[in-house]
């Protein structure tokens, strides 16, 4: 078995988790990343080379380098908001450079690859839990560029004999319980670090995205998994590839709903401390309530979520949160 896998966007907040989990593994993780969203700071476990997705040359390189057999694909944008102001972009980087990768991992003779999949595939989910077969409708264009994938595949392993796995995340959140890396995005856009950053005096203050929502305390519920948990996901699925699993498609998600308020109660429980929040309107193309079925993960992939309940989440988050503001080199570390 070859020990060295390909990861791309291994640079970003769960690519580098992910590449942690590898690592423990027994694995190598060699990074694949164009650094528009990165932090090489986070590139802890393995080789990086900085170039796009759709470089064939340097990704051909890459795979006879390292004789890879194996790709973790996370190199994506991630923005739901955005991508509703800018679709091209999201089709452009994760549609039409994905598929223009997919053709050189084949020509160089790769044939297994774990897909960062989303939850933003199933848009409005008919019930709940949503598990992997209810229809799947995005209602922004970053979903529906991961659902394009995701179908590419499945036509992938039919006609060249690419097997994949494809990995729904919910909502990813917290860090390494090692405190090695953690959630570092630029802008921020994402609720447990926003609200954490206010209690902490970074901003003035944290606006809840509407309280009209048909939910028991009116704000919207989400399906929030520890990110060391997911990236361990992903151990999983190369595993099941290199045993010779066909392709498939997999919630990760805890499976709980907690709504915007349980977060910030939660935040002031865990943290003792005060969360400023304002109440703002809905942030368009929110869905009133996520959360996983997480059930075929379990049984079919043996997924057992450790980190993921609230109070680990958020304790991470915050102690990451704390070290990123006491270590000015960090920060001033980025590209
Ligand atoms: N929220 C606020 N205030 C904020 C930020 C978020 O109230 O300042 C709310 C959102 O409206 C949402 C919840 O907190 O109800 C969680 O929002 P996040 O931005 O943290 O996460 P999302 O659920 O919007 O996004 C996640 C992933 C995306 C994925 C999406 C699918 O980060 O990659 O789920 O719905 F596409």
């Amino acid at each position: 078995m070859n020990r060295h896998i390909l990861v791309t966007g291994g640079a970003g907040y769960i690519g580098s988790h992910i590449c942690k989990s590898l690592a423990r593994a027994g694995y190598v993780p060699v990074t694949l990343d164009n650094l528009c969203n990165g932090n090489p700071w986070s590139v802890r476990w393995g080789p990086m080379v900085k170039a796009d997705i759709a470089d064939p040359f340097t990704l051909a390189e890459m795979i006879g380098q390292y004789r890879i057999e194996s790709v973790v694909h996370c190199a994506a944008y991630a923005y739901v908001g955005e991508s509703m102001r800018d679709p091209g972009k999201y089709f452009e980087n994760n549609v039409a450079r994905s598929i223009r990768m997919l053709e050189t991992l084949i020509e160089n003779g790769v044939r297994q690859l774990v897909f960062s999949s989303s939850c933003a595939v199933y848009g409005i989910p008919e019930e709940l839990p949503i598990r992997e077969n209810v229809p799947t409708r995005p209602v922004n264009p970053y979903g529906e560029s991961k659902l394009f994938i995701e179908k590419a595949l499945d036509w992938y392993a039919r006609a060249r004999g690419l097997r994949s796995v494809s990995l729904r995340y919910f909502n990813a959140a917290g860090a390494d319980p090692g405190g090695e890396i953690g959630e570092w995005h630029d802008p921020e856009t994402h609720l447990i670090p926003l609200a954490i950053s206010a209690a902490l005096g970074e901003r003035e203050q944290f606006e809840i995205f509407g309280t009209d929502y048909p939910t028991p305390d009116g704000t919207a519920v989400r399906d929030y998994s520890h990110v060391s948990d997911l990236a361990d996901a992903h151990v999983l699925a190369v595993q099941r590839l290199e045993s010779g699993g066909a392709n498939d498609i997999f919630n990760l998600g805890a499976g709980a709903g907690h709504s915007v308020q349980d977060i910030v109660a939660a935040i002031e429980r865990v943290c003792r401390v005060r969360v400023q929040a304002k109440v703002g309107v809905r942030r368009s193309g929110d869905p009133a309530v996520l959360y996983a079925s997480p059930e075929r993960a379990r049984s079919v992939l043996g997924w057992r979520p450790v980190h993921s309940d609230l109070e680990t989440i958020i304790r991470s988050a915050f102690d990451w949160q704390l070290q990123c503001r006491d270590d000015k080199g960090l920060r001033y570390s980025r590209d």
